[in-house]
């Protein structure tokens, strides 16, 4: 095992099977956890970074099946934050030592390139030291183009899967599994630090499909990668589907950290919300990113993706005391930083 673990560092071409090995039993589980948690140290130390999540709006024109605000369902009430409101969510979130906000909203057409532009201007203006990361789907080269020039840094689009057959059964018609590698692609050229990412047992995922996406993102090489296990939500029509497995998602994450050792790789809510300690189990895997909600508290509720979504405890930004105690639980630190991505 340590042979293999060895070889999985930094490495690019450790076989499929060997892979497989390590994703499909638990036999290696805590020296796969101890390498990860080596590798993340010495690249980032005991830091763990903070992002301030603000979820600036609910709307979505995609109809993906597996998502609680895909604009087919009908039982979700939708909001849209405003300027002041989102604005108020930085100051506060800069009073609490966030020094990154990610904007993060369903494909709501609402945000232009106009609308959005100002309001990174405005963010930029008023918090100079901090970073701005947006999450707001697939738009045009031009567009991402004029949010780079506005001033955001980074930009998180998850690819879902690689596999275009499985990207069929998970979207409609509609959706292309090239745009969003398209998309991917045009952001890194732009000059953002681009993070992309998938869910860990979304409906008809196989082992085959999750090497694949290993594959694509050693191909992207991206500076964040955001997974977590997928979560049915009761109004979609995966509603029936089986939640995400956490020893596979943790095992992702020890292996991710592997593979990109220089990554930004964030313990998420869905991981949180599929077990009480989920996130400290993913920092112990080699995550060293987490993203408390900075959203108005009366909102968070309805950016629903999924079930039961935790929404007001450590997870809360306003929380970051708890946090913080859990954090140092799990052995780290949490630092009022950026937390640039370190590619040296
Ligand atoms: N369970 C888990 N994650 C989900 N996402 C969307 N719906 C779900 C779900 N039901 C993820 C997708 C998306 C990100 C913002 O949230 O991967 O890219």
């Amino acid at each position: 095992m340590e042979n293999l673990v060895e070889q999985l560092y930094g490495n690019r071409n450790l076989p499929n099977n060997q892979l497989k090995a390590l994703l499909s039993t638990n036999s290696y589980d805590q020296d796969l956890f101890a390498a990860a948690d080596t590798i993340r140290q010495r690249h980032y130390g005991r830091d763990v970074y903070i992002r301030g999540l603000i979820e600036i709006s609910n709307y979505c024109q995609h109809d993906c099946y597996y998502c609680g605000i895909r604009c087919g369902n009908g039982e979700l009430e939708r909001y849209r934050l405003t300027q002041e409101e989102i604005l108020a969510c930085c100051k506060e979130g800069y009073r609490l030592g966030f020094r990154t906000f990610v904007m993060q909203s369903g494909d709501d057409p609402y945000f232009t390139d106009d609308v959005m532009c100002e309001l990174i201007t405005v963010i930029k203006r008023e918090h100079g030291d901090c970073a701005i990361t947006l999450s707001l789907g697939e738009r045009s080269r031009g567009s991402y183009q004029a949010l780079f020039n506005a001033g955001a840094d980074r930009y998180l689009l998850r690819h879902e899967t690689a596999n275009c057959a499985h990207y069929a059964q998970l979207h409609p018609k509609d959706m292309q599994p090239d745009t969003r590698k398209k998309c991917l692609c045009y952001l890194k050229d732009i000059g953002f630090q681009v993070g992309s990412g998938f869910m860990v047992g979304s409906p008809y995922q196989t082992l085959e499909n999750i090497i694949e996406d290993l594959r694509f993102l050693q191909e992207l090489q991206p500076d964040m990668i955001g997974i977590g296990p997928f979560l049915s939500h009761k109004d979609t029509p995966m509603c029936d589907f089986p939640n995400g497995d956490l020893a596979l998602t943790l095992r992702l994450i020890s292996v991710l950290r592997m593979m990109f050792p220089h990554a930004l790789i964030p313990a998420t809510t869905a991981l949180g919300t599929l077990d009480r300690n989920g996130r400290e189990l993913g920092l112990r895997a080699g995550a060293n990113v987490v993203m408390p909600n900075l959203s108005p508290r009366r909102v968070r509720k309805q950016y629903a993706l999924y079930d039961n979504k935790i929404a007001t405890g450590e997870e809360a930004a306003e929380s970051r005391t708890r946090l913080e105690t859990r954090v140092k639980s799990a052995g780290y630190e949490v630092v009022t930083a950026r937390g640039d991505v370190r590619r040296v």
